[in-house]
């Protein structure tokens, strides 16, 4: 557990970079501070290892007072990443992950060896140990940076806006990495952001700080979203925050409608039957193996021939789907929006179709969860 008590930081040109802040960041958690630019997220996180001092107020570390503790040693102890990485550019990939084990006195091989594994662990080749940094793409080298502040198994870490620098799918990749470790690791992360939507995905909980280095909200992201405390944090966190609240929302209790599904073997009149009397504009085509093939219209099927298959149509593309055990409401609402027929079509771990979903229920699963 970190905790800040009344800790401010006033910089000798009389900025006032944090204003009193009090919090508690849980252990084994992610705690996300995310601000407008030089609202000081960036001095709060560097108090905690005493890169910062700050000007008044404690701040403690599982309950010891951080300026008891030498700040040499402190740092060790803690895992810090930064933008762009920060590697050592003239040393290799395997050098920089061992750095803060080889300061511990570690010997070489097992340092190293230590290295290798972390390599592994972030996702990296071990084949790519001997190369420098510049050797490696932006999405790389943040993996290096994060194996690194991980080398000495240092139960917290720091995190100032490690993925900013790199191009959105990556950035996503790296992001969806970090969860998957914490869930392994469990460390006491604390991750500084500019961007929303990446402390909704990460975070626990979420520090909103506001201009002046003043703590404006501070708690899970859902209540964040659901409940933002004025209008500052009501704009930070964005005028969509509605669509955003729902991916805590699995879309597994949608209703699925199995009597607009067909395959490609199935006569164009029971389609046209079935969608007439279950007033829907669209019928889905699928496989023997349930895979989705694209849409049909009502209209299509009103026009074409009796007698022929569905198979012999052609069909507007099925768009995005979403997987019913594992997605979000979010997903299915995506799905909705993204495919030609405005429906959702709910898929099972192996891409087989379950269903459709309506946008009917789709409404009604929605309404229900903003109660
Ligand atoms: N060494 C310094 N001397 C004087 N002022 C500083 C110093 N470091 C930071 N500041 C000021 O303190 C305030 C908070 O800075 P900080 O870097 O903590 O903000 P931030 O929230 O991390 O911003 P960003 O999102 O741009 O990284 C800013 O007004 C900044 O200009
Ligand atoms: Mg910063």
């Amino acid at each position: 557990m970190i905790t800040f008590e009344g800790a401010a930081k006033i910089y000798p040109d009389g900025t006032v970079a944090v204003d009193e802040l009090d919090l508690t960041v849980e252990t084994g958690r992610t705690t996300v501070f995310v601000g407008p630019s030089g609202s000081g997220k960036t001095t709060s996180l560097r108090m905690i290892n005493r890169m910062v001092e700050p000007t008044r107020g404690t701040i403690r570390v599982d309950g010891v007072d951080i300026r008891e503790q030498d700040p040499a040693r402190l740092r060790r102890s803690i895992g810090y990443v930064i933008q762009q990485a920060g590697l050592f550019p003239h040393r290799t990939i395997v050098d920089n992950i061992a750095t803060v084990p080889l300061l511990l006195g570690w010997r070489r091989a097992k340092a190293k060896a230590r290295a290798i594994e972390l390599m592994e662990l972030v996702g990296l080749e071990p084949s790519q140990a001997k190369r420098y940094p510049h050797q490696l793409s932006g999405g790389q080298q943040q993996r290096v940076g994060v194996a690194r502040a991980l080398a000495a198994d240092p139960p917290v870490l720091l995190m100032d806006e490690p993925f900013s620098a790199v191009d959105p799918v990556v950035r996503a990749g790296l992001q969806e990495e970090l969860l998957r470790l914490q869930r392994e690791l469990r460390k006491t992360i604390v991750f500084v952001t500019h961007d929303i939507d990446e402390a909704v995905r990460l975070g626990d909980r979420i520090a909103v700080f506001r201009p002046g280095g003043r703590l404006a909200q501070y708690d899970t992201p859902e209540r964040l979203l659901a409940e933002p405390v004025d209008d500052f944090v009501e704009s930070f966190v964005g005028y969509d925050r509605g669509v955003r609240r729902l991916s805590f929302f699995p879309a597994s209790g949608l209703s699925l409608r199995q009597d607009v599904v067909f395959d490609t073997e199935d006569r164009v009149e029971r389609a046209r039957d079935a969608v007439a009397s279950g007033r829907e504009p669209w019928a889905l085509v699928v496989n023997e193996g349930r895979v989705p093939l694209g849409w049909v219209s009502a209209r299509q099927l009103a026009e074409s021939p009796a007698g022929i298959t569905l198979g012999t149509l052609e069909l507007a593309p099925y768009g995005h789907i979403f997987n019913v055990a594992t997605d979000s409401l979010r997903a299915a609402l995506d799905a909705a929006v993204l495919s030609p027929a405005g429906r959702a079509v709910g898929v099972d771990p192996d891409g087989a179709v379950l269903g459709v979903v309506s946008q009917d229920d789709l409404g009604t699963a929605i309404w229900s969860v903003s109660e």
